[in-house]
C-alpha cells in the first residue's frame, strides 16, 4: 500500500528526531549483546527513585480507590491541582490556583497542547539557541518557524533577543510567543540570571509577547540559593509555564502540567479533552500520594538531589582530568553538561565513532541548533549513569577525543 498520498500536508512537515535515532543504533547494538555506557538520556536514575515506596503507594491506591483505574477530569484530579498549587508556592513562589493548573501527560504533553493552540502555520516562535529538541519538532511539526537566540553561561542573550524581535516585527511576520528553559537548561545545561530573568520579561512585556517557561528541571537544583522563575517574577500573567513531577517520579509516569488564565486556560481544555481525555490517573492519584505525605522533602531533597550532585561533580571532574582544557558548561541545575570539541570538529561523526568502537553514547549537539551553528557540540547526561560508567565513559571518549584531535 502506498499511503503517501493519503497523508496531510502538514505531514511534509513531521520529521525524525536525531535522539529518536541514536537511541535505536543504541538498542540494536544492545541486542547484540554490545555492552554500552549511555551518557545520552534525559533519565533520572532508577536508584534515586524511591521504587520501594512508590510500589506501596501504587498497591494501596489500587486497592483502596477505585476511582484510581477511572478517567479523571481532563484538567486532572481535583485534589492533584489543589496539592501541586500548593507545592508551587511553597517550592517555587508561584502563586497560582488549582483552577490555572491542568494535569498534562508529562511537560511534553504541556507544550503540544501550548503549541497547538498558540501556532498558525507561518508564525515565528523565538527558542534558546540550542533548546529542547522535541519542543523544536512539536512547534515545527505546528508549522512555525523557529528563529534561535544564542545563549552563554547567563541563559538567553537578551540584547540579541531584541535586535531579532525588531527584525521579526519589521519584516511583518507574527511573533507570538519566546519558549525558554531558564533553569538546567536542556541540552545546555546552562542556568539563566536573575538580570537575564528580568530583562527578558521586559522585552516580552515591551513587544507585548508570551513567555512559556519550560520549567522541567526546576527541582534538579544544586545550590542553596533561591532560582526565582520567571512565573514568579511575572506581573503581568505573561509567563506561562510548563512543569513535570518526571524528573523527581521518574520519566515513566508522564505527569505534568500547564499553568495557565483565561481564555488560554480553556482553549487548552478544550484541545485537550479529546487527544488524551486525562492523564494517567493512576500516575496522577501515586503523584498526589507521594507530595501528600512528603516524599519531596524526606526522599528527593534528602536522597536524590544529593546523588545527582555527586554525579554531576563526578563528570566535571572526569572532563577536567582527562580532557584538560576541553570546553564545556558547568550546571547548577538539569540533568546535561554541554561539550565542545574543537571548532571544526563533526559532533555526529564522533558520537557516532564513540558508539561504535568505545562503546559509550552520547548526543552529537547539532539537532538541539536552530541554525549550522553546534557541529562541534556533545550532549552528556550525568543524571542516569553511575558514578563508574562517568568516569569510564568519559576517558574513553577522551582516548578518541585523543586520537582525532
Ligand atoms: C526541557 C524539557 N522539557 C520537557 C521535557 C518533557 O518531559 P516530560 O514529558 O517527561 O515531562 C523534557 C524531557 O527531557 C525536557 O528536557
Amino acid at each position: 500500500m502506498r499511503y503517501k498520498k493519503f497523508l496531510a500536508e502538514r505531514a511534509s512537515w513531521i520529521k525524525g528526531s536525531a535522539l529518536a535515532e541514536v537511541m535505536k543504533k543504541a538498542s540494536e547494538l544492545q541486542s547484540r549483546g554490545v555492552k554500552l555506557i549511555s551518557l545520552a538520556a534525559g533519565d533520572p536514575d532508577p536508584k534515586l527513585i524511591p521504587r520501594e515506596v512508590l510500589g506501596g503507594l501504587t498497591g494501596e491506591i489500587l486497592r483502596g480507590i477505585p476511582a484510581s483505574v477511572m478517567y479523571t477530569p481532563a484538567n486532572g484530579l481535583p485534589e492533584l491541582r489543589e496539592e501541586i498549587a500548593g507545592f508551587l508556592r511553597k517550592y517555587e513562589s508561584i502563586d497560582t490556583s488549582p483552577d490555572e493548573i491542568i494535569i498534562t501527560i508529562g511537560g511534553t504533553g504541556a507544550l503540544d497542547l501550548l503549541g497547538r493552540v498558540l501556532i498558525d502555520p507561518g508564525d515565528v516562535v523565538i527558542t534558546e539557541n540550542p533548546s529542547y529538541i522535541n519542543t523544536l519538532l512539536a512547534f515545527e511539526q505546528l508549522g512555525a518557524k523557529v528563529e534561535g537566540v544564542p545563549v552563554d553561561e547567563d541563559g538567553i542573550k537578551t540584547e540579541i533577543l531584541e535586535e531579532k524581535i525588531r527584525k521579526i516585527i519589521s519584516r511583518g511576520q507574527k511573533l507570538k510567543f519566546i519558549y525558554t528553559i531558564p533553569t538546567g537548561q536542556n541540552p545546555t545545561g546552562v542556568t539563566m540570571s536573575e538580570e537575564r530573568r528580568k530583562a527578558l520579561l521586559e522585552i516580552a512585556s515591551e513587544h507585548d509577547i508570551l513567555i512559556i517557561e519550560d520549567a522541567a528541571y526546576n527541582f534538579m537544583k544544586y545550590e542553596d540559593r533561591e532560582i526565582k522563575p520567571l512565573k514568579a517574577l511575572d506581573k503581568e500573567g505573561r509567563v506561562v509555564v510548563t512543569g513535570t513531577l518526571s524528573k523527581v517520579l521518574g520519566t515513566g509516569f508522564r505527569v505534568g502540567w500547564v499553568i495557565a488564565e483565561g481564555e488560554l486556560r480553556d482553549k487548552v481544555l478544550m484541545e485537550k479533552s479529546p487527544i488524551d481525555f486525562c492523564a494517567p490517573t493512576i500516575s496522577q492519584y501515586i503523584a498526589l500520594e507521594y507530595l501528600k505525605r512528603g516524599y519531596f522533602e524526606k526522599y528527593h531533597l534528602k536522597v536524590g538531589l544529593p546523588g545527582y550532585r555527586e554525579k554531576k561533580d563526578a563528570m566535571i571532574s572526569s572532563l577536567k582530568e582527562y580532557l584538560p582544557g576541553a570546553e564545556f558548561t558547568v550546571p547548577i541545575a538539569g540533568m546535561f553538561i554541554m561539550l565542545f570539541l574543537p571548532e571544526n570538529a563533526d559532533g555526529m561523526a564522533f558520537a557516532r565513532e564513540l558508539m561504535e568502537r568505545k562503546g559509550v553514547v552520547v548526543v552529537p549537539g547539532k539537532p538541539f541548533y536552530t541554525d549550522e551553528s553546534g557541529r562541534n557540540a556533545i550532549r552528556l547526561n550525568f543524571s542516569r549513569p553511575s558514578r563508574e560508567e562517568i568516569e569510564e565513559g568519559i576517558r574513553k571518549l577522551a582516548e578518541l577525543y585523543k586520537e582525532r584531535f
